[in-house]
């Protein structure tokens, strides 16, 4: 693909990074190469806190040498530009300078989320032909016991083994970093739809000069900020605003390793002094429900801007956030392929509770029906924006059709079903396909179904998402049965640590319902709206297409 970037806009914007003078862009020396040049070579990047509360920081200068040094070692492997390189790690340290030591090279970097299982990593894996893993000697089984059916994947390194961690220290901190040309990609991500295996969603070098200008505006970084984005980079707001835009703004970001907890939450924002928060509504919801008397244990007067993505925010949590750290929780929407925010609530623009925001900028969005007509204010209809943007993904790997089926009449089309009010505003309404959204992370309901089945018990099942209160939503599962005598809820569990174990550790259907049959379309595809209309009690709508039920 070769776009055509609408926006006069990013013109503007081409020198808000470093090109070299061939002409050619590196996303990793943006982020992370050019603050030596700025004078921030001193300053900490990254202050790190494991889950037992031992802090680590590293300073610019110290990104730069450990990323030269993972790209030194890249290339004495053999690896080239193009290769992909993927990186299977819990929010530790390494998982950073491998991240930015891969994209100086010119290779495609790509996270996995350390929660998955070795069916999820398999899938994901043999798609991206995976050349070199980095992992750590904990999560190293998943990944042997799929070994045999990665043809591509050529070395597995933990980065815990001591002949690893001798070699990398003994390469040379210096490194010439790739001419790599704006449009090559620096990095890739898998991300679920409704059918189908995970689709990797492949963004460009020319990404960062979005990342970067949507972060200044929505997220109000500013040179003396203690930066804190709570996502796990195996997700792309971990990436893009946990690695990407804070660092190429020589930001001081914070990254907890531990799971989520309210008091170590509270403490790590207290110790670290935290100016710039970025969470999931999840997650507030959780701080919610334990309560004031938690916070009030705590200094959290550092904090100077909240914001949050990936699921509505609804205007309860904002109400608390203000209540309880007296400022507002700024609501941001984007998406895995959009590569940046698209819709927020700027500090300029000021807060509107339940509401997305407005388009930023250099965003053009529109509410379409499905004939790709815009419908009025205030009525429901597929957001759409207008491509190209430099954040959005170029491709999905190995599957451009799939890449295509997202534009229709030169629009762009998100997935998701949204109204505008008289006043531009933006409002959620949900998703127009199957997709769930869990804690704020994606998950596909056909993966989970799928190997729901490879379960022996179970004949069929099909997946969806019920809203919950503070999750957003659930995954649900509708199981058949081969015998159904053996419903039980000793069943119920064993097929919930069946999902853990085979799939993910986040992705298991809290709630599952033995039925006899499962609706389905008479070409045999699984009708999940039914399922979702059942179980809210809602109208069923149109059921044409439906075999005999
Ligand atoms: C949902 C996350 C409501 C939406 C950055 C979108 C949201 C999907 C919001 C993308 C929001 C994201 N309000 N819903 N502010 N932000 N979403 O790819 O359905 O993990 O399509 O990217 O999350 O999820 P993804």
């Amino acid at each position: 693909m070769n776009p055509q970037y609408t926006p006069e806009y990013f013109e503007q914007l081409k020198d808000s990074v470093v090109w070299f003078e061939d002409g050619s862009l590196n996303m990793a020396y943006n982020v992370i190469d050019h603050n030596i040049e700025i004078g921030n070579g001193n300053k900490t990047a990254l202050i790190y806190e494991s889950e037992d509360g031992k802090t680590t920081e590293i300073t610019f200068f110290s990104m730069v040498r450990k990323s030269n040094r993972i790209a030194n070692y890249l290339e004495s492997l053999g690896i080239k530009r193009g290769d992909r390189i993927s990186i299977f790690l819990p929010r530790i340290p390494e998982l950073f300078y491998i991240f930015l030591g891969i994209i100086k090279t010119g290779a495609i970097a790509s996270i996995y989320f350390s929660a998955f299982e070795s069916a999820a990593l398999k899938d994901r894996l043999q798609n991206s032909g995976t050349k070199v893993m980095f992992t750590n000697k904990n999560l190293l089984a998943r990944i042997e016991r799929i070994k045999d059916d990665l043809a591509e994947l050529k070395n597995v390194i933990c980065v815990d083994d001591e002949e690893f961690v001798d070699n990398y220290k003994a390469q040379p901190d210096n490194f010439e970093i790739a001419h790599t040309q704006a449009e090559d990609y620096a990095f890739m991500l898998y991300t679920s739809g409704t059918t189908g295996k995970p689709k990797g969603i492949v963004h460009s070098h020319y990404a960062i000069i979005q990342q970067i200008a949507s972060a200044k505006l929505s997220l109000d970084l500013r040179p003396n900020d203690v930066y804190w984005c709570t996502a796990d980079p195996g997700w792309i707001s971990g990436i893009v605003y946990s690695i990407l835009s804070n660092w190429a703004l020589g930001i001081t970001t914070v990254v907890y390793g531990g799971r989520f907890d309210s008091e170590k939450w509270y403490s790590v924002l207290e110790k670290h002094k935290v100016t710039v928060w970025y969470t999931t509504p999840t997650a507030i919801r959780m701080l919610m429900a334990k309560g004031e008397e938690l916070v009030k244990r705590h200094d959290l007067s550092s904090i100077r801007f909240m914001a949050s993505v990936g699921e509505p925010l609804n205007p309860e949590a904002i109400i608390w956030g203000n209540k309880t750290f007296g400022k507002f929780f700024h609501d941001t929407w984007w998406q895995t392929e959009t590569g940046s925010i698209m819709i927020a609530n700027t500090p300029k623009l000021g807060i509107h509770p339940g509401s997305m925001g407005k388009p930023l900028p250099w965003v053009e969005a529109k509410i379409m029906d499905d004939n790709m007509e815009e419908v009025v204010v205030n009525e429901e209809g597929n957001l759409c924006l207008k491509p190209y943007w430099p954040s959005i993904m170029r491709t999905i790997w190995n599957d451009e059709k799939k890449y295509e089926s997202y534009f229709k009449d030169g629009w762009y089309i998100s997935g998701d079903k949204a109204k505008k009010d008289e006043k531009g505003y933006f409002w959620f309404i949900g998703r127009a396909d199957d997709v769930i959204k869990t804690s704020g992370e994606r998950i596909g309901p056909f993966e989970v179904e799928s190997v729901l089945i490879e379960h022996p018990e179970v004949v069929e099942a099909g997946v969806i998402g019920k809203p919950d209160a503070v999750r957003g939503e659930i995954v649900k599962a509708f199981v058949v049965l081969k015998n159904e005598s053996l419903a039980s809820e000793q069943l119920k569990l064993e097929l919930q640590e069946f999902v853990r174990h085979h799939l993910a550790g986040h992705a298991y259907p809290r709630e599952i319902e033995f039925i006899d049959r499962l609706p389905k379309t008479r070409s045999g595809k699984i009708m999940r709206r039914i399922l979702r209309a059942k179980e809210f009690g809602d109208p069923i709508g149109d059921i044409s297409t439906l075999e005999d039920y």
